[in-house]
């Protein structure tokens, strides 16, 4: 990969992405579960740009949506309605609407009040809609809070009692048809306990449906599956769809899983320029031209990136922050990380960025976001053009006082 040469044609801050790499981290889950039948529904959220998206459609992915605007992207993308998932814990009357018209897999109800809101309105429509329920095994994932969702103290799905009484509540139901099961509790996971727990818990459940005569076609384990960015040790695909499919012995379903980083985080770099270095009297700094509003992960998660100076990865280094241009003093790449001397306009790599990178980044400090770029067989593609500042004022307008 010459990330000078691509920094040099499409400028920086930027992000590239590698899709031999997208295709292989697939197909080794995929192979995971071979011998069982299995969807592998990606997750928009994690990296949704059109080409990414499409890039996964090809490979015979699904797609796991949690907006309407994500249905609408995977459509776009060319995934069929029939691969296509609808999660998140607060949908309104018009998505609902959209995704039932829209005739996807299922939508993944979240509570009580969401199950008869999408009843309500499949029967406005005189059409059943194909649902799930999410529950929420009460397992502790072990991961960051910010990103661990299976414990009752989180906002997401319902509790295995409830769930019990909702199912059969849409099994009755004329509007309402329950064909399949969700949970996902949490993301980044690095231990396979708290998975197969969940997965037995959640598996029992859909036994005992099965004796009340509620057929649960589809076991969507969620996502979650970890990676490496510094030196964790992970959970191999192989092991993780040994780990579920030991809990499903007697239960004839389709797994439906939803990674989202796993697919695409370490096939990600963002790529920024070094402005300046500083020091001050405790601190020696490395000014670059990405910031927080690029990539949020450090600043928000306090999350750990590999930085490299590009053409000096083996120089002895010394301690530094890498900093962006951003107003705040949370505006951070790296704390405490070595780096070799650098100078202004070497090019730093950030890796790990595939996943929650571009689609976390926002204009603030009216910053333009960064340009995508495709790597397919080591061949850039422009995927998204860097935002001008024109695209950033778009849709404001001028205040005029009658
Ligand atoms: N399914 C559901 C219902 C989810 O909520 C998520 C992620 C996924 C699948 C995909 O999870 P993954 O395989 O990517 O772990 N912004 C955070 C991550 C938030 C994850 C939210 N839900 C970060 O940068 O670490």
């Amino acid at each position: 990969m010459n990330f000078g040469s691509l920094a040099k044609e499409y400028g920086t801050p930027l992000y590239v992405y590698n899709f031999n790499y997208f295709k292989e981290q697939y197909e080794k889950l995929k192979n995971a579960f071979s011998g069982r039948k299995s969807l592998l529904a990606y997750a928009i959220k994690a990296n949704s740009n059109l080409s990414v998206v499409k890039h996964f459609g090809e490979l015979g992915s699904g797609a796991d949506c949690v907006s309407i605007g994500e249905v609408r992207r995977a459509l776009k993308a060319g995934i069929k309605p029939y691969k296509i998932i609808f999660s998140g814990v607060g949908k309104r009357d018009d998505e609902i609407k959209e995704a039932i018209e829209s005739d996807i897999l299922f939508i993944n109800a979240e509570s009580e009040g969401e199950l008869k809101r999408i009843e309500a309105i499949a029967k406005e429509l005189g059409k059943e809609a194909r649902i799930s329920l999410r529950v929420n095994p009460n397992i502790d994932a072990k991961t960051h809070p910010y990103i661990s969702t299976g414990l009752s103290e989180n906002k997401f799905g319902v509790s295995i009692d409830e769930a019990k009484k909702l199912y059969l509540y849409a099994h009755k139901s004329n509007n309402l048809n329950p064909v399949g099961i969700h949970f996902h509790i949490g993301s980044q996971l690095t231990k396979l306990e708290p998975i197969l727990e969940s997965s037995k818990i959640v598996a029992d459940l859909v036994r005992n449906l099965a004796k009340i005569n509620i057929d649960i076609k589809f076991f969507d384990v969620g996502g979650g599956l970890g990676v490496k960015y510094n030196n964790e040790s992970t959970i191999e695909p192989y092991d993780y769809a040994q780990a579920i499919l030991s809990t499903l012995s007697g239960l004839d379903v389709t797994i439906v899983c939803e990674p989202g980083r796993f697919l695409v985080a370490n096939g990600g770099y963002f790529i920024t320029k070094v402005l300046y270095e500083k020091k001050s009297d405790s601190k020696r700094f490395v000014i670059v031209d990405g910031g927080m509003n690029d990539l949020i992960r450090p600043s928000l998660y306090n999350a750990y990136h590999k930085i490299e100076v590009l053409g000096k990865e083996r120089d002895a280094g010394s301690v530094v922050d890498v900093v962006g241009p951003v107003c705040e003093s949370g505006d951070f790449l790296a704390k405490n990380i070595e780096l070799p001397q650098t100078i202004h306009n070497d090019l730093l790599v950030v890796h790990s960025s595939g996943a929650y990178g571009f689609v976390m980044s926002s204009n603030y400090n009216t910053r333009a976001r960064p340009a995508e770029v495709a790597l397919i067989d080591d061949k850039p593609k422009l995927i998204r053009k860097r935002e001008s500042f024109e695209d950033i004022i778009a849709l404001e307008e001028e205040f005029i006082q009658e």
